[in-house]
C-alpha cells in the first residue's frame, strides 16, 4: 500500500477520513508509512499499545538543545510524562477531576451553557463554535482553575494556537498539512504569555490561597514552580479544542439524523450513553503518539526503539472486530471499549468533565436544532484534533 500521508486530502476526506482508514486497517493495521514512522488502524493493536510499558510518551531526545518557551512547557505537561514523574503528578489531579468533584461543577457548567445559549435564539444566523462550542470548554476550565472568565477569549485564542504545534508536529511528520507553517511560532508565543500569567496566579495564590485548582496546585508539596505552572497552561489547553469538537460533530451529526434527535429529545436518559457513542463514533482526537522504548514486535510487525508510533483512535473505534456495524450511531450501544479518551495510564484525566459539558449542552442544542438548521461547517484542516471550524446555523424558514 502507499504510505499512508493526509497531505493533500481533500476537504471532503478531512471531514470524513473513515473509508481511507478502513482501507489501512483492511489491508495493513500496522501500517510503515516511512523509516521509523508507524501507523495503527486496528482496535485490537492500538489498545495493546496503549497498555505495553515499552511504549513510553516522552522523547526528550526529540527536542535537543531546546529551550525555548513552548519546550520548557510542554516537558513537564502530564501527557508527556513518563513513570514514575507520570504517576506522582496524576495522582495529585486525579483527585480534582473525580467524578464527585464534577458533580459538583454541573450546576455551573449548565448555567454557563445557559447563559452561552439564551442570546443564539434571538439571531437569525451565527457560527455555533465561536458562540457556543468554543468558549464554553474555556469558560468551564477557567472556572476550575479560578481564573477570571472574561479572559476567555484571550486563552481560546493562546490554547488555540498552542494546539497548533501538536497539529503542525503531526502534519509535518506525516507530509505537511498547510497548518505547520507559522503554527509553532504561534504556539511559542502562546506558550510564553500563558506560563508568563500563570507564573502571576500561583504567586498571587502562594500570597493568598482561594478555593480554586490553582491555589490547590500552588500549595501541593513535591511540585517546582515550573510543574505548577505547566500544569495549569496544559489544562487550559487539553479540554478545550477537543470538547469543542466534541459539540460541534454532536450538532452535525445529530442535525443529519432527525430520528436520533427526536428519539434523544424524548428519552433524555439516553444521553449519557449517546455522548459515549458519539466520542466512539466520531474522536475528537483522531490520533496519537507513542515512541517506542525498545526493539519489539507489534502484531507480525518488527518495530525498532526508537520509532514513532502513532495510533488512530478514529480508526480503532470504528474497527468491526470490536464493534457491531461501526460507521452507525447506536445511542444506547456499550462504548465501554472505545479509545476516544485513551486508553491505560494516560486515559483522559477531564474524560468526566467532557462528558459532563456535552451532557448538559446536548438537550438544550437538541431544542436549538428544532428552530435553527445548519447551513454550512468547515473542517480544521487537522487530523489530530479533528472538527468544524466553523458551524453556520440558519433560522429555519429564513432564506
Ligand atoms: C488525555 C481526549 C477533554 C485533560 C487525553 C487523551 C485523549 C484525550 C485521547 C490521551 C492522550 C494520550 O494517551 O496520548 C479527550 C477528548 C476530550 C477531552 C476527546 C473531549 C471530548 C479533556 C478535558 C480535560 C482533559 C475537558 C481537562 C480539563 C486531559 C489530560 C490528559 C488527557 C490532563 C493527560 C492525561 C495523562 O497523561 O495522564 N484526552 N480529552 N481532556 N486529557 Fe483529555
Amino acid at each position: 500500500m502507499e504510505p499512508f500521508s493526509p497531505l493533500g486530502w481533500s476537504p471532503a476526506d478531512l471531514a470524513d477520513p473513515y473509508p481511507i482508514y478502513r482501507r489501512y486497517r483492511e489491508a495493513d493495521p500496522v501500517h510503515r508509512a516511512g523509516p521509523g514512522t508507524w501507523f495503527v488502524f486496528d482496535h485490537e493493536h492500538v489498545a495493546q499499545t496503549l497498555s505495553r510499558r515499552d511504549f513510553g510518551r516522552n522523547r526528550p531526545a526529540h527536542l535537543p538543545g531546546r529551550n525555548d518557551a513552548l519546550y520548557r512547557s510542554v516537558r513537564d505537561w502530564l501527557v508527556f510524562l513518563d513513570p514514575p514523574r507520570h504517576t506522582r503528578l496524576r495522582r495529585l489531579l486525579a483527585a480534582e477531576f473525580s467524578p464527585k468533584v464534577v458533580a459538583g461543577l454541573r450546576p455551573r457548567i449548565a448555567s454557563i451553557v445557559a447563559s452561552l445559549l439564551r442570546p443564539l435564539w434571538g439571531r437569525e444566523e451565527f457560527d455555533l463554535v465561536r458562540e457556543f462550542a468554543a468558549p464554553l470548554p474555556v469558560l468551564v476550565i477557567s472556572a476550575l482553575l479560578g481564573v477570571p472568565g472574561e479572559r476567555h477569549a484571550w486563552f481560546r485564542e493562546r490554547a488555540e494556537w498552542l494546539q497548533e504545534a501538536s497539529s503542525a508536529r503531526a502534519a509535518r511528520a506525516s507530509g505537511g498539512l498547510a497548518r505547520a507553517s507559522g503554527g509553532l511560532a504561534r504556539a511559542e508565543t502562546a506558550a510564553g504569555e500563558l506560563t508568563e500569567y500563570f507564573d502571576e496566579q500561583v504567586r498571587a495564590r502562594r500570597a493568598a490561597p482561594r478555593d480554586d485548582l490553582v491555589s490547590l496546585l500552588a500549595a501541593a508539596p513535591g511540585l517546582t514552580g515550573d510543574e505548577i505552572t505547566a500544569t495549569c497552561v496544559h489544562l487550559l489547553t487539553a479540554g478545550h479544542e477537543t470538547t469543542t469538537n466534541l459539540l460541534g460533530k454532536s450538532v452535525l451529526h445529530l442535525s443529519a439524523r432527525p430520528d436520533l434527535a427526536r428519539t434523544l429529545r424524548q428519552e433524555p436518559a439516553l444521553v449519557p450513553s449517546a455522548v459515549g457513542e458519539l466520542v466512539r463514533f466520531d474522536a475528537p482526537v483522531q490520533m496519537i503518539t507513542r515512541w517506542a522504548t525498545e526493539a519489539q514486535e507489534l502484531g507480525d510487525r518488527k518495530i525498532a526503539a526508537g520509532d514513532k508510533v502513532v495510533l488512530v483512535l478514529g480508526s480503532a473505534n470504528r474497527d468491526p472486530a470490536r464493534f457491531t456495524a461501526p460507521d452507525r450511531i447506536v445511542v444506547d450501544r456499550d462504548t465501554s471499549r472505545h479509545c476516544g479518551f485513551g486508553m491505560g495510564i494516560h486515559y483522559c484525566l477531564g474524560a468526566q468533565l467532557a462528558r459532563a459539558e456535552a451532557e448538559l449542552a446536548l438537550p438544550p442544542l437538541l431544542e436549538l436544532l428544532r428552530g435553527f438548521g445548519v447551513s454550512g461547517a468547515r473542517y480544521a484542516e487537522d487530523l489530530v484534533f479533528h472538527g468544524p471550524a466553523a458551524l453556520t446555523l440558519r433560522a429555519i424558514g429564513t432564506a
